[in-house]
This record gives structure tokens, sequence and C-alpha cells, in this order.
């Protein structure tokens, strides 16, 4: 817990703290002696999740009502931060979507590509220099087991996700001799509000993961990989894809996954 907060603390910046994956991070960086910045949109979310994490870890919480496809998110956020040392960036807040490539609109797609890809872009640079300059931080890119390949029904989702896993991962090797750790991770299906709002169909075998395993693995990967798939069975169906499986075949497999799992939606 110690050298967690010596190599990464005293401030912790988390993107989409307001609920699910990104609300757990933001706990269990506060376990860890951590101060946290919490970014969203949802305020009445924010200050609740600021008065549990205060009152119970004792640590400093601020949040942050913002917009992350907004094109101005780092001039929001450089006064606020500026006297902050972030020492571990969570690029978090994503937005998911399980329909029809056709049936969504330009507007809904680009908002989902400012917010999974461009922003995550932007605070990694900002906060990625300031970390080099201490030759001291952690970076985590949330990408997902469908950035592995493509993903029929949530193609620009997934196609954001595979952004974010390959940035990780790139930055991983280039941030190292800075000093910096960089993750790029993987969660599986995870039980949160953002999943459950696709109403995926009960009984699909699919492992579906608690928050608070899937956070703890991303946390314990930071340092040691350069990317990470959350649960080890996950880790061991996407392997044996990756190995076994032609790409036209793996896609196959994925695709109708998604269809049997979120059927009502396609
Ligand atoms: N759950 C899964 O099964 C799963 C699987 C693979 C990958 N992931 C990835 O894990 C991350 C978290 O997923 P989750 O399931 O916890 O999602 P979630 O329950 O939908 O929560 C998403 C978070 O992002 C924030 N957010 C969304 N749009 C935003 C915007 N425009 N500006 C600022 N914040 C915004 C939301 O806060 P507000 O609504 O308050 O803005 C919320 O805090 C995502 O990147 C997702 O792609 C999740």
């Amino acid at each position: 817990m110690n050298s967690f907060k010596a190599k990464y603390g005293p401030w912790a910046l988390i993107t989409g703290a307001s609920r699910g994956i990104g609300a757990e991070f933001a706990r269990q960086c506060a376990e860890r002696g951590l101060n946290v910045i919490c970014i969203a949109t949802n305020e009445s979310l924010l200050k609740q999740q600021k008065e549990y994490i205060e009152k119970t870890y004792g640590i400093e919480a601020i949040t942050v009502t913002l917009d992350l496809a907004r094109e101005d998110i780092l001039k929001v956020l450089r006064p606020i931060t500026r006297n902050l040392e972030v020492g571990l960036l969570i690029c978090n807040a994503g937005i998911s979507s399980v329909r029809p490539f056709l049936d969504q609109d330009e507007d809904e797609l680009l908002r989902q590509f400012y917010v999974n890809a461009r922003a995550a872009l932007l605070l990694a640079r900002h906060y990625g220099q300031l970390m080099a300059q201490r030759t001291r931080g952690g970076i985590i890119m949330l990408s997902s087991a469908s950035a592995m390949n493509g993903t029929a029904y949530a193609a620009n989702y997934a196609g954001t996700k595979a952004y974010n896993l390959i940035l990780g991962e790139s930055l991983w090797y280039e941030l190292k001799d800075h000093g910096v750790d960089v993750l790029g991770f993987m969660p599986g299906c995870t039980k949160t509000p953002g999943f459950e709002m696709h109403n995926p169909k009960p009984g699909t075998f699919v492992p579906v993961m608690g928050v608070e395993r899937t956070v703890a693995e991303a946390l314990k990967s930071l340092g040691k990989h350069p990317s990470r798939i959350a649960g080890s069975m996950n880790r061991l169906a996407y392997g044996v894809m990756g190995r076994l499986f032609s790409r036209r075949r793996a896609i196959n497999t994925v695709s109708r996954s998604m269809k049997k799992i979120f059927n009502p939606f396609l």
C-alpha cells in the first residue's frame, strides 16, 4: 500500500468516477492513501462519492463536473490541477453502445469517439509530460476485451477501445525510460450501470466480474504488464482465440455472442 502511494501518489485523477468501474478506482486509490480528483458529468453522484471517500478513508477528494466530449477539456483541468501532483491518471470514462452501426447517428458516434479516445489522448499527453518531468507516475488506459478483434454491433466502441489499448501499450514502452508505468487494461463483462443498461440476457455463458476484482487486478498489473485482460477465464478464452482462431473466425465468434447476449437490441 505504502509503496503504491510512494510510486503513484499523492493525487490520482480518475475520469468517469461517478459510478461503475471508475467509482471503484477512486475508492481503491483512496484506500491506498491517494487523494483523488473525480471527473464526470453527474454532479450529485460525484458529490456522494466525495463525501463517502473522504469520510471513509480520510483523504482529500476533489470533484470536477466536466463533459469530456468538450473541445476544451485541458483548458478546464489545467488550472484545477496546476498545484496538485497527479501521480496516477486513470482514463476510465467511456460511452458504450450495442447497436447496429448504421442505426447510430453521427453526433452519437462522434461523442463516443471524443470521450473514449480523444479525451484519453489529451489527458495522457498532458499529465504524462508532467510525470516524465518528475520521473515518476502511472497511467491506466481503460480498454476492453472488445479491442482484441472486430466486434459487430459495437463497431465504433470497439474501435475506440482498440485505440486505448494500442496507445497504452505504445506508451508503456516509450515512457518507461521516464519512470512512468503505463497499462492498457481490458475488462471483460463487468457488472456496472453501463453494462446493465444494455440488458444482457441472463444465463448466457459469459463470466461477469464485479468491479472490486476488476479494479484490484488493474492496480496490481500497473508496472508489471504493458496490457492485461481482467479475469483468468477471459485471459484463457482470448488467449486460445488469439492463438488458434483466424481473425475471421474470432470476429464471427465474438459477433455471434454479441447477438446472443444483447439479443433484444439487435
Ligand atoms: N462494464 C463492462 O462490462 C466493461 C467492459 C469493458 C470495458 N469497460 C470500460 O470500462 C470503463 C468504465 O465502464 P463502466 O461499465 O464502469 O461504465 P459506466 O457504468 O457507464 O460508467 C461510465 C463513467 O463514465 C462517465 N462518463 C460518460 N460520459 C462522460 C462524459 N461525456 N464526460 C465525463 N464523464 C463521462 C460516467 O459519468 P457521468 O454519467 O456522470 O458523466 C461514468 O462515471 C469504460 O471505459 C468502458 O469502456 C467496461
